[in-house]
C-alpha cells in the first residue's frame, strides 16, 4: 500500500494557468477518483477529530461550499459525526448568520443556519485548500456565533507562500500537504 505521502504526490496535478496566467491551479480532481486514496485523504483528516486511541471527539463536521463538500461529508461518516454545510449566500433556505471576506477583487459571504449546532456542539472544519486564510477565518466566526465550540479544522493542501497562517495563527490548522 502507499504512504500518505505518495498517495498525493499521485493525485494533485498542477495545472497552469488558470484560472488566470500566472497562477498554478491545485487540481485533485485524480485524488479523488482513486478510490484508495481518497479513503486515506479522509482518514487522515479524519484524524484531527480523534483523541491519541483514535476515539472520535467532534459532534459535527462543517464543510466549505463546494470543495470542502466532497471531502467534508465522508469525514463525518468515518468520524460518526453530524455534516453541517457552510453555503454561499443564498443557497440556504431557513434563518442564517452570515460572514462576508475579502476576494482579490470584491467581496464573498458565507452562511450557515442558525439552528445547525447544538450550543456547545464540538466542531472540525475541512476544507480543501487553504490559501489566503479568508474563508476559513469566515467560516470560524459562523461557527462560534452559533456557540459551538471549533476543536481543529484540517485541509489537504496549504499553500505556504500565501499568508493564512498569520491570520489563523490562534487555530488548531492540519494540513495533509504544503506546497
Ligand atoms: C477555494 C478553496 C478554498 C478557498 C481557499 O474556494 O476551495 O475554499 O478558495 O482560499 P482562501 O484561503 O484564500 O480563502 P472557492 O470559493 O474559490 O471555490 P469552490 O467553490 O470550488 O470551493
Ligand atoms: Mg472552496
Amino acid at each position: 500500500s502507499r504512504t500518505l505521502e505518495q498517495v498525493l504526490a499521485d493525485g494533485i496535478r498542477d495545472i497552469p494557468d488558470y484560472p488566470q496566467a500566472g497562477v498554478v491551479f491545485k487540481d485533485i480532481t485524480p485524488l479523488l477518483a482513486d478510490p484508495t486514496g481518497f479513503g486515506q485523504v479522509v482518514q487522515a483528516l479524519a484524524a484531527a477529530g480523534q483523541d491519541d486511541d483514535g476515539n472520535p471527539v467532534v459532534d459535527k463536521v462543517v464543510g466549505i461550499e463546494a470543495r470542502g463538500f466532497i471531502l467534508a461529508a465522508p469525514v463525518a461518516l468515518a468520524l460518526g459525526a453530524g455534516f453541517v454545510p457552510v453555503r454561499k449566500k443564498g443557497k440556504l433556505p431557513a434563518a442564517t448568520y452570515e460572514e462576508s471576506y475579502s476576494l482579490e477583487y470584491g467581496e464573498a459571504t458565507i452562511e450557515v443556519h442558525q439552528d445547525a449546532f447544538a450550543p456547545g456542539d464540538r466542531v472540525l472544519v475541512i476544507d480543501d485548500v487553504l490559501a489566503t486564510g479568508g474563508t476559513l477565518e469566515a467560516c470560524l466566526r459562523l461557527i462560534r456565533r452559533c456557540e459551538a465550540e471549533v476543536v481543529g479544522t484540517a485541509v489537504l493542501l496549504e499553500l505556504s507562500f500565501l499568508p493564512w497562517r498569520e491570520r489563523l495563527a490562534s487555530e488548531r490548522v492540519t494540513s495533509l500537504l504544503s506546497v
